[in-house]
């Protein structure tokens, strides 16, 4: 985006925001309607969201869209969610590349039937290239299990004879997770009003500042976002040291 006089600084501004759309079914249920029409209600919010963070820069958004344990629900809603994830693709991906935002997807695809799998290989091929925002959507991920198959991963190494078992390190583990090339999440955020990680990214969320509104996903704003920009904005990340370390290393 163009500079435009008046702007302010952005530099500080967190590089990735990943966030839990939690109260969708709730929204719905406010509303005296069934649980499943707070999603296609979400999806709005979606728009808005990705919207404000291509317009600031943001460089990477990743969206909790599916857990891996969000298919113990109701098989009627599992087959609507299902439903909708297609639909959002066809109607969406188009307008995204428009914007230059890559579209990439994380978590397990095999469980997914084989038209969604081809939509999402097909939509990351069609965003590969672009250079604006970097829209992740975690679709059927689960962190223990993100964990599960680096280990396997390595652990296969070692067998093979590529790697000795005190060769694995941090960086190896994090280089075996999804997304490995993206900077872990600055900021999380979760809408909804529960106060927990529902096995979101969890290796990734180790120094990610939290922040949580009682605000149900549908109604999520654009300027919800902004409130918890600007909040972060004022949170010290310490990364272990003292406050007079972090602010003699700013100066
Ligand atoms: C989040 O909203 C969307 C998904 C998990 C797919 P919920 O459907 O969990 O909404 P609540 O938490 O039941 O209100
Ligand atoms: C977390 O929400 C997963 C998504 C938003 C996709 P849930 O509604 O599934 O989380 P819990 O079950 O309340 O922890
Ligand atoms: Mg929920």
């Amino acid at each position: 985006m163009q500079e435009k006089p008046g702007d302010m600084d952005k530099s500080h501004y967190p590089k990735h925001i990943a966030i839990i759309m939690d109260g969708n079914g709730r929204w719905a249920q406010k509303r005296h309607l069934p649980r499943i029409m707070g999603h296609p209600a979400g999806v709005k919010a979606v728009k808005r969201v990705v919207k404000f963070c291509a317009e600031e820069d943001i460089q990477v958004l990743t969206l909790f869209a599916f857990s891996s344990e969000n298919w113990r629900r109701p098989k009627d809603e599992v087959s609507k969610l299902m439903g909708l994830f297609m639909l959002t693709m066809e109607k969406e991906v188009k307008r995204l590349h428009k914007n230059n935002i890559r579209l990439r997807f994380i978590g397990e695809r095999t469980d997914f039937s084989e038209s969604i799998q081809l939509k999402m290989a097909e939509s990351e091929q069609l965003t590969q290239d672009n250079a604006g925002l970097t829209l992740v959507i975690a679709a059927n991920y689960g962190g223990h299990r993100d964990i599960t198959l680096a280990v396997q991963d390595i652990a296969q190494q070692v067998k093979e004879g590529i790697i000795a078992p005190d060769e694995i390190d941090e960086t190896m583990i994090a280089g075996s997770l999804s997304i490995p090339d993206l900077p872990d999440p600055d900021l999380f955020i979760r809408s909804g009003g529960e106060k927990r990680i529902s096995n979101f990214l969890l290796w990734q969320l180790a120094y990610t500042e939290f922040y949580f509104t009682d605000e149900l996903w549908p109604d999520f704003k654009a300027e919800t976002m902004q409130v918890a920009i600007d909040d972060f904005l004022t949170r010290e990340r310490r990364f272990g040291r003292t406050s007079e370390q972090v602010q003699s290393m700013s100066n």
